[in-house]
């Protein structure tokens, strides 16, 4: 960043938009080139967006962007023409048509959405003109160019539109944000992140001080063997004129040898010392980066998992910290190390001989310039091995989870294949990596052998000359063999701490995500929830500009039953995940008890609320674990009886170890029938106020089906039930039923009124019948069909 910005951000002082920002972000250089040749001044874009259809419904390079004079489409094609001196192509866009609109002649923008695709639309005088298609995909950043040129048009605050836009892009370059993120992965300072990881030591300062102290001194003092060693031994032990003298010669060769053993016993029991306190408290500090994580992750809302792999949220609480953990452990002491080693031996060496030193420092830079060449081509072969070890990873996991498929489509060979094509690459460039290894490293000794050798010979002059003591120089060639390892180290450990630090910036992504759902301050806290839902005016998008759910208005009485039906679709799990508030409703609201769900304790919503969901999902552990989930307390007569009342007690007591039967990943595997039979027991379990059944007996046999009413029909009293269902027989006993179409409700009422009304629950009723006849269950429906009609 500059400084001039940092200034800015310090004093919490807006940059004024630059008049380029927005030309700058949106056109690359060569569609900018050919927008200049036309005559056209870029300048003063207000707003733009790249869309990818023309007005024609042909997919090119469309640009739409307006500033105060006129709105422009600017059509281009993409032309591969060869980059000078690469050998890569690059593409140059060709402009195929400009068109201006005067600002003056639109009265808006509006975009219509059709299946796949979406029209930009602008209405001037009451008439509709048609501006350009696009992807479906695009339609949110086409939404913000409507709202923006709108709020432009009524003189409205279109640069708030902006700034909001703004906070989502990387202040540094300019990319889209992701969620809770204030900077890209590519801007996020490193220095930064040295610092953050810094503060997780800082419950272990003591510590880190003795470790570095103990770091400094060690490494110091073992700078003093070749002085002992080496330099005392040739210098003065061995000197010609005490070789006569045996028994002073003698004593003085054993001290020199005491001390050398003495210094390396001290250095050796500093460095133990602070590797034993190290390998002591670095687990704690990866420790609470682990749960750091881990709790960031379970307060995080439904949406943020919606939108990561599990995969790479698993990377993130295991191998990052781990590559952090290496790091710290490896990496960081040995730089301390190094670093202090380098010093301190030049400034030994050039104590000893300025000369000398000077010669080894031209090799020092050599050395230097060297080093990083080779390293960054030992990057990308380093990284091509990882992105191969990848993709090999992913496949192994591809095959795994989808074992049963594999067989039945009998392609086990094939995948065979697919294997060993991956494995080869990897091979591939495993062989390079290990081949440039063993040819960069001699390479590089050989280099520090020339050095040597250089010193040896320029060194020996200067003893002959009288100008160096022999033991000065053979010290001196000591001190550069000890300089060898360090600085190789210090070369490549930058690498090292890249990779760290981007672990480590993975890690924070997690730790700094905002939930959107919490809680508010104050949240109300009810004495009693009774179970009243009460929907108004109820809208929601997953994404912006596709609702799901359109002004519904819903409404149960405490201690009745909704029966909820519509096509697949149709938006009835987003409607019981509105009710738990798993996401917040975008506009109106879902009130329980009379208290809009945002302002309710989110802890007292959700244990008053019990969701049999669609999707069912056992945790790794027993039966009676994963029953008594929603409450650790329950004894296990209540885990037996509650799985009595789902009808689950009969299979599990077949199961091998019945209740004790390990189930979830690596577990027993149950039918979709018997996982919603446990499900359904867990909710039970949990008592809550607020039942939503949501197609929680659809893997199940007409059989076991009915049983379950009859459970379900029980466990209604004195609580709220929304059951929603495809199967009608199974909303038999609803108190009042609501068929959602396309997120609006298109019918309300009794199942007599409905029947009655002839709509569209009729409809799917009698089509339902029809089909169930077909496969031979006739009478349940048919009979109700009679019934109905008797009532008529
Ligand atoms: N997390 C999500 N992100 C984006 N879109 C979603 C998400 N979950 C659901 N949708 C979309 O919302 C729409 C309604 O989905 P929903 O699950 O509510 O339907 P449903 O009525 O329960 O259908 P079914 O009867 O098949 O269970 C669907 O078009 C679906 O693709
Ligand atoms: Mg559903």
């Amino acid at each position: 960043m500059k400084i001039a910005d940092r200034v800015l951000k310090k004093l919490k002082i807006k940059r004024p938009r630059p008049v380029e920002g927005e030309t700058a972000k949106l056109f690359p250089p060569d569609v900018k080139k050919e927008l200049l040749s036309e005559g056209l001044d870029i300048s003063h874009v207000i707003l733009g967006v790249k869309s990818d259809m023309n007005s024609d419904g042909e997919f090119c390079e469309n640009y739409v962007f307006f500033d105060s004079v006129g709105l422009y489409i600017a059509q281009f094609s993409e032309k591969v023409k060869p980059k000078k001196c690469k050998k890569r192509l690059a593409a140059q866009a060709q402009l195929l048509r400009l068109e201006t609109i005067p600002v003056s002649e639109i009265d808006s923008l509006k975009t219509e959405r059709y299946l796949s695709t979406g029209h930009l639309i602008y209405t001037f005088n009451g008439e509709d003109y048609s501006i350009s298609l696009f992807s479906l995909g695009l339609i949110g950043r086409l939404e913000e160019l409507v709202k923006t040129f709108n709020a432009f048009k009524q003189g409205g605050d279109y640069q708030a539109i902006l700034e909001q836009r703004e906070e989502k892009t990387c202040p540094g370059c300019g990319k889209p944000l992701k969620q809770g993120k204030t900077l890209c992965r590519k801007c996020g300072s490193k220095t930064s992140i040295a610092k953050r990881l810094l503060t997780f030591f800082r419950p272990h300062y003591l510590k880190m001080i003795f470790i570095i102290f103990s770091m400094l001194l060690s490494t110091a003092i073992s700078l003093l063997t070749p002085q002992v060693g080496t330099r005392k031994l040739f210098n003065e032990v061995l000197n010609t004129d005490n070789l006569s003298d045996y028994e002073t010669l003698l004593a003085s060769l054993v001290s020199v040898v005491l001390t050398v053993i003495a210094i390396k016993l001290i250095t050796q029991a500093f460095s133990l010392f602070y590797q034993y306190i190290l390998a002591g408290m670095l687990p704690w500090v990866i420790y609470d980066i682990k749960v750091r994580v881990f709790s960031a992750m379970q307060r995080l809302s439904v949406g943020f998992f919606t939108h990561k792999q599990t995969g790479s949220l698993m990377e993130r609480v295991t191998r990052d910290s781990n590559n952090i953990y290496w790091f710290l452990i490896d990496g960081f002491p040995y730089l301390i190390v190094s670093a202090v080693t380098v010093i301190g031996v030049l400034i030994i060496m050039f104590i000893t001989s300025a000369r000398l030193t000077l010669a080894v420092l031209a090799f020092a830079v050599i050395t230097a310039i060297v080093y990083p060449v080779f390293s960054r081509v030992f990057r990308s072969l380093h990284h091509r091995v990882w992105v191969r070890n990848a993709a090999l990873s992913s496949k192994v996991s591809d095959n795994i989870n989808g074992h049963r498929i594999i067989k039945a489509f009998s392609k086990e060979n094939d995948e065979l294949n697919d294997f060993s094509l991956y494995s080869r690459k990897l091979m591939d460039s495993e062989i390079n990596y290990s081949n440039a290894e063993t040819t960069v490293f001699p390479l590089l000794s050989m280099l520090v052998f020339w050095l040597a050798a250089m010193v040896l010979g320029y060194g020996g002059i200067l003893v002959v000359r009288g100008r160096l003591g022999l033991g000065d120089l053979l010290a001196f060639v000591v001190y550069m063999q000890m300089l060898e390892s360090p600085i190789e180290f210090i070369s490549w450990v930058f690498n090292w701490w890249a990779r760290c630090a981007d672990s480590a910036q993975r890690i924070f992504e997690i730790i700094d995500s905002k939930p959107d759902i919490v809680d508010k301050e104050n949240p109300v806290i009810l004495t009693q929830i009774r179970g009243d839902i009460d929907i108004n005016e109820l809208s929601f998008e997953y994404e912006p500009a596709r609702p799901i759910i359109k002004k519904l208005n819903l409404s149960v009485k405490a201690g009745q039953m909704l029966g909820i039906v519509g096509k697949t679709g149709a938006g009835k799990t987003t409607i019981s995940n509105l009710i738990a508030r798993l996401y917040d409703v975008k506009e109106g609201s879902i009130k329980i008890d009379g208290i809009d769900v945002k302002e309710l304790s989110l802890n007292q919503l959700r244990t008053n609320i019990g969701i049999v969901s669609q999707e069912i999902y056992l945790f790794i552990g027993t039966i009676a674990d994963n029953i008594r989930y929603a409450n650790p307390e329950a004894s296990y007569e209540d885990i037996i009886s509650a799985a009595k009342a789902a009808h689950a007690h009969d299979f599990i007591m077949k199961l091998p170890d019945g209740y004790e039967t390990k189930v979830g990943s690596g577990g027993q595997d149950l039918s979709g029938g018997e996982r919603q039979r446990i499900s359904i027991a867990r909710t039970i379990i949990q008592n809550p106020k607020i039942l939503i059944l949501d197609e929680a007996t659809a893997a199940m046999d007409t059989e076991t089906e009915q049983k379950i009413q009859n459970s379900i029909s029980q466990l209604k009293t004195g609580r709220t039930t929304v059951a929603i269902a495809h199967r009608l027989s199974t909303l038999r006993d609803a108190d009042v039923l609501a068929v959602i179409d396309n997120g609006t409700l298109v019918e309300y009422g009794t199942y007599r009124e409905l029947m009655n009304k002839k709509g569209e629950y009729y409809k799917l009723y009698k089509l339902q019948s029809e089909a169930l006849k077909f496969i031979g269950i006739e009478t349940d429906i048919t009979n109700e069909d009679k019934v109905s009609r008797e009532g008529n």
